[in-house]
């Protein structure tokens, strides 16, 4: 019998590692969403000071679910879930990888729009946007899946009588 050859065995370990590292991703992504570290934030603009680390999450304004802010009127944080990200709206075509990261970094949406202040700029190695961008794509698959960022749907039997 021929031996397994080299190259369908180095084939094999690319789609080990490529599975191990996908779920790595999200995970980082998790910790600058909730946390905000690894992550320099700068108020209102590219150049604004500089913000304490860690204190201005996505988590903290757009929600641990990124459906969006509570806070009322016009300054307040939108839905940035997957969904409304990866959607057209009359204001902006949708965001890509690319995108996404120019408007944390620069805060231009893809329309060229420059967003408010309200939100602080954010500056990082391109791994972290991806990251961050990943770990929306998941949040949402995980949500459809019933298991939301702050509960866990589960289907109970009635009670019988
Ligand atoms: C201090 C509050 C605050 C923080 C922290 C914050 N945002 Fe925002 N964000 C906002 C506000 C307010 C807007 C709307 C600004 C506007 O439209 O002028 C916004 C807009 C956005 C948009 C544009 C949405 C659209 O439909 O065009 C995206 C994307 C976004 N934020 C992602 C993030 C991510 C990712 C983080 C974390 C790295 C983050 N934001 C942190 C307040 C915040």
């Amino acid at each position: 019998m021929p031996a397994r050859s080299p190259h369908r065995r180095i084939a094999g370990w690319l789609a080990i590692l490529a599975l191990a590292a996908s779920p790595a991703l999200a995970q980082d992504g998790a910790a600058l969403f909730g946390g905000g570290e690894g992550l320099q934030a700068r108020l209102g603009r590219v150049d604004g000071p500089v913000l304490p680390p860690g204190q201005f999450s996505c988590a903290g304004c757009h929600g641990a679910d990124g459906r969006g802010g509570t806070e009322g009127g016009s300054q307040t944080p939108p839905p940035i879930d997957w969904q409304s990200l990866t959607a057209a709206t009359p204001q902006r075509p949708p965001y890509d990888e690319g995108a996404f990261a120019r408007l944390l970094s620069q805060g231009v949406t893809p329309s060229g729009r420059v967003i408010s202040a309200r939100m602080p700029r954010f500056q990082g190695p391109p791994q972290a946007m991806a990251a961050l961008f990943a770990h929306l794509r998941a949040l949402d698959a995980a949500e459809r899946q019933g298991l939301a960022a702050d509960s866990v749907a589960v289907a109970l039997p009635r009670s019988p009588g």
